[in-house]
This record gives C-alpha cells, sequence and structure tokens, in this order.
C-alpha cells in the first residue's frame, strides 16, 4: 500500500498482509480531533478494501497513544451544533465498517476518546505503564465515544463506574489483570509493535474468510443473548462450508500439508 499523504497520521506495511496506522499529531499527544479521524478513516477504509491486507494496527507514540478528543475543538460545541453535525458519530466507523481485524498497540496515554479508541479495536496489547482513563468528568462531560458502554463490557459494573465517575486512571498493568488488554507487553513501544505485528501477521495468514466470519461472530456475543449469539455463529458455521478455504484447510489437515489459501 503506497502512504497517502496525511497530515495526522502515518501508514506502512510492516510485514505482509499488516496494514499499520500511526496516530501522529505529537504536538497535541495525539488528541483525536475531526481532521484526524477522517485520515483515520479514510487509512482504514484504503486497508478495508486492500485485498493485500489481512490485519490492521492502530498505534500512537511511545507517550501518547491518545490523549482524548481535542478538548479545544470541542471547547465552543452547543448543544446544537453538536448534534446537526453528529459530532463523534464519524468515530463509529471503526467499530461498524471495518470487518477486517484491528489492533489497538497502546504506550503512554489512552485518555477519554484514546481510550475509547482502544477499547473499540478488537484485540488490545498495551506496556505495562501505557495510561488508561476516562477523565472526561473532570471537564464536565461524560465519555462520548463508547466508553460508558465497551469500559463496562470490559472490566463490569462497578468497577467501569468508580473509572467514569472519579476519572481516575488505571495503568496497563491493570488493563491486563482486568481483561482490557489481550496482552501486557514486557519492554516499551518497540516491542509492543513487533508483538502487535508479530500477531496481526498470524492473523494475515489464515484464510480471508475465516477471519471475517471469527470476528463477526464474536462481536455478535456483544449485543445478543447467548441462545441467539450461538444459533448466529451456527449459521455462520454453516455458511463457511460454502468457502473454497474450508475444503483447503480441512484437505491440507488430511494430507499433512500446509494449506494454502485462496481467499474464496
Ligand atoms: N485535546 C487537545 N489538546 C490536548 C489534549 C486533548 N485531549 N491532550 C493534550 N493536549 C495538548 C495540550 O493542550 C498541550 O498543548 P499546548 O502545548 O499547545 O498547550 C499538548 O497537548 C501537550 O499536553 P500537556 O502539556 O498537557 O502534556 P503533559 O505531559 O503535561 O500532560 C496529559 C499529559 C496528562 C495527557 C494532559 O495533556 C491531559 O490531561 N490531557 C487531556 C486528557 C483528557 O482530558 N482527555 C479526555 C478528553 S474528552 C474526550 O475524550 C471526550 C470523549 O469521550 C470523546
Amino acid at each position: 500500500t503506497a502512504p497517502a499523504a496525511y497530515e495526522n497520521i502515518l501508514t506502512s506495511t510492516p510485514k505482509p498482509g499488516v496494514g499499520l496506522i500511526t496516530l501522529n499529531r505529537p504536538k497535541a499527544l495525539n488528541a483525536l480531533s475531526s481532521p484526524l479521524f477522517k485520515e483515520l478513516n479514510d487509512a482504514l477504509s484504503k486497508y478495508e478494501n486492500d485485498e493485500e491486507i489481512g490485519a490492521i494496527i492502530i498505534t500512537g507514540s511511545e507517550k501518547a497513544f491518545a490523549a482524548g478528543a481535542d478538548i479545544k475543538e470541542m471547547a465552543p460545541l452547543t448543544f446544537s451544533s453538536a448534534y446537526k453535525s453528529n459530532f463523534i458519530a464519524p468515530w463509529s466507523y471503526l467499530s461498524s465498517n471495518v470487518r477486517k481485524p484491528v489492533i489497538a498497540a497502546v504506550s503512554g496515554y489512552a485518555l477519554g476518546g484514546g481510550c475509547e479508541l482502544a477499547l473499540m479495536c478488537d484485540i488490545l496489547y498495551c506496556t505495562a505503564t501505557a495510561t488508561f482513563g476516562q477523565p472526561e468528568i473532570k471537564l464536565g462531560t461524560i465519555p462520548g465515544a463508547g466508553g460508558s458502554q465497551r469500559l463496562t463490557r470490559a472490566v463490569g459494573k462497578s468497577k467501569a463506574m468508580e473509572l467514569i465517575l472519579t476519572g481516575k486512571n488505571f495503568s496497563g498493568k491493570q488493563a491486563g489483570e482486568w481483561g482490557v488488554a489481550a496482552q501486557v507487553i514486557e519492554g516499551g513501544k518497540d516491542e509492543l509493535l513487533a508483538a502487535a505485528v508479530d500477531t496481526a501477521s498470524v492473523i494475515a495468514g489464515y484464510s480471508r474468510v475465516a477471519v471475517l466470519g471469527a470476528k463477526e461472530v464474536v462481536n455478535k456475543s456483544q449485543d445478543l443473548g447467548v441462545r441467539e449469539g450461538v444459533e448466529f455463529e451456527r449459521r455462520v458455521f454453516h455458511a463457511i462450508f460454502g468457502s473454497r478455504d474450508q475444503k483447503i484447510g480441512m484437505t491440507a489437515f488430511a494430507e499433512k500439508k500446509k494449506p494454502e489459501w485462496s481467499n474464496e
């Protein structure tokens, strides 16, 4: 993928099949302004539509994944202006439209909207010293990009209430202990990114059809009851018998060979 000319993000392909997006607005600790999100969504849609890409990573700098929505942009908003422009709605592009797996690699601050962006991703890796939190209450507002819903599902109601009502931060180490992060990576930004790239590369090496199906069914668990969720899973499982890759994968197993996926 040829790097596009962005002002607030960088894109690259660190390994075949892996699309990396680095939030790059260092002067504002990667505060998630509307222009930044426009670029992020553009990069996500390019990777989503790029046949070569099988998994996506979003990361920031050593100091900040993202220090929140842009407070200076939000300060003058009124109810009417926010409502009419559907402020923050474009943030849902990631959770609603991106079907390829997205890994958040979090070092430094992931506060407010930064924490919410990380929680929107499918898999979260962080350093032990990463700083998460929903500090909106200190600004006289509340989480606006899904934090009240996703953090609550991740840590349970009591802890989410405590975090959101006090605005207290939690560490990467705690994120690991509470299951917010899939892995807490020893070391700094380089080790973190290497681990995320390795995982993204593993995922990108599987059948694209199976990967899309797996992400879709896991996500349904967040919205459906167990019985409907299991029924939905079974329908998708049945559907995947219609893919070439199911035949390729199971035949290769029987023949003790490595499957060569067709992505069909
Ligand atoms: N929006 C806009 N600018 C931000 C920002 C944000 N969320 N976070 C940091 N910046 C800017 C600062 O204003 C500062 O810019 P100037 O040099 O022009 O003053 C620059 O980034 C560096 O920040 P600091 O000097 O504050 O750096 P620090 O190391 O002393 O502190 C910090 C770091 C603790 C993260 C601190 O910057 C901070 O508290 N940031 C705000 C965190 C926050 O409240 N986030 C939630 C935003 S609300 C939200 O996200 C709503 C939602 O749910 C969608």
